[in-house]
């Protein structure tokens, strides 16, 4: 109820018409269609009310929904903007089940641009806008290296940690998680570091990796996973660290944590990401260790700055994002083809630092009262 509530307040919103800047006969401002993936992860409500409000501030009308973390409900909502004359669509898929209506904007003539997540197996759009998912994946890693002063630990008393995943259904989970152990596999290499549980190597041992990913994100897969790794693989050690690809399933895996008896007084390190206040309040307090603060209003003003340059066949110039180039090509590869992708900076985050994402002016009024 709570979930629909907000959804229509959004779309309500976004819907709403401001000025006149992109007039289009009398049929009114150019329409560009948002669609965002889910709202269980905190972010995308404020990444789609961001992605509206800046469409809005150029002269075009928005229309904004949320997949609800179903591809099928995505791809319906993604026809309802073609019908309703959408010229760009904004999309943050919920996996590559979106194909099918990416491919049918496309006869229709409408640009698309990927918003944070790529759409794999496409050659049917030419943009995406993330930010550099491989880093925020190293920092993931350097939060664990520097959490367990790895530079100084030995063999001869090695760390032990666990390992977690994003949705396999998602092209940001092997970034992510190919980021962490390029700074992690060295120190597992040499026996300082020891796995507990599944250990893939890198993303392309599918089958390892499957079995620490969390399907679609969801916090209470990660919780159980946690809950099971802690009365199995787990039992007879104590973790130091769990690697957990984000805020959402940070703050889960440290409930399954807490609960046991062994971690009471003293958590693993967890890292996360997103910045959630939540997760910032709990790094403030001295449980979670780390986020990555990916300043998502950036993201969604780069975005629509793109989409109006798009719009307006002018040349593309995005502020505060560089154009995907040399190693980093692999981000905007689609599988089909290399689409342009271009890529804004996270930033590390811990208790030293938590006051960044604040004083950006990220969090909503309500968060900040919570975070001071
Ligand atoms: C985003 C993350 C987010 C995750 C779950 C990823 O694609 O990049 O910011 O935490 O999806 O929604």
């Amino acid at each position: 109820m709570k979930k629909l509530g907000l959804s229509l307040l959004a779309l309500l919103t976004a819907s709403f018409i401001f000025g006149n800047a992109q007039q289009q006969g009398a049929g009114g401002a150019t329409l560009i269609g948002i669609a965002m993936p889910e709202t269980h992860v905190q972010r995308w409500q404020k990444d789609g009310a961001n992605l509206a409000s800046e469409a809005q501030k150029r002269g075009y009308r928005a229309e904004l929904q949320f997949g609800n973390a179903d591809q099928t409900t995505q791809n319906q909502q993604i026809q309802g903007f073609l019908t309703n004359g959408a010229k760009l669509l904004v999309v943050s898929s919920v996996n590559e089940g979106v194909i099918s209506a990416v491919s049918d904007a496309h006869r229709d003539g409408v640009e698309i641009i990927a918003y944070d997540r790529i759409i794999s197996n496409s050659a049917d759009y030419d943009y995406y806008i993330t930010f550099n998912n491989y880093k925020v994946g190293q920092f993931q890693g350097q939060g664990i290296e520097e959490g367990l002063n790895l530079k100084s630990a030995t063999a001869a008393n090695p760390k032990y940690i666990t390992l977690f995943a994003g949705s396999p259904t998602d092209g940001n989970a092997f970034f992510f998680y190919d980021g962490a152990m390029s700074v992690l596999n060295p120190y597992i290499d040499s026996g300082v570091l020891k796995v507990v549980g599944p250990y893939p190597r890198t993303s392309k041992d599918t089958a390892n990796f499957q079995r620490i990913a969390t399907e679609n994100w969801q916090a209470p897969v990660a919780k159980t996973r946690m809950e099971n790794l802690l009365a199995g693989d787990a039992r007879s050690v104590t973790l130091d660290a769990v690697l957990a690809p984000n805020d959402t399933l940070a703050r889960a895996i440290i409930e399954a944590c807490i609960s046991d008896a062994k971690y009471q007084s003293k958590l693993p390190v967890v890292t996360g990401q997103d910045a959630e206040a939540d997760s910032v309040l709990s790094i403030k307090n001295g449980f979670q260790y780390m986020t990555v603060f990916k300043d998502t209003s950036k993201l969604a003003e780069a975005a629509i700055i793109l989409a109006d340059q798009i719009l307006k066949k002018e040349p593309i110039n995005v502020p505060g994002a560089v154009l995907a180039s040399g190693d980093l090509l692999s981000i905007g590869d689609t599988g089909r083809k290399v689409v342009n992708a271009y890529l804004l900076e996270p930033v590390y985050i811990t208790k030293n630092n938590w006051r960044i994402p604040l004083d950006a002016g990220f969090f909503t009024a309500d968060e900040a009262a919570r975070l001071k």
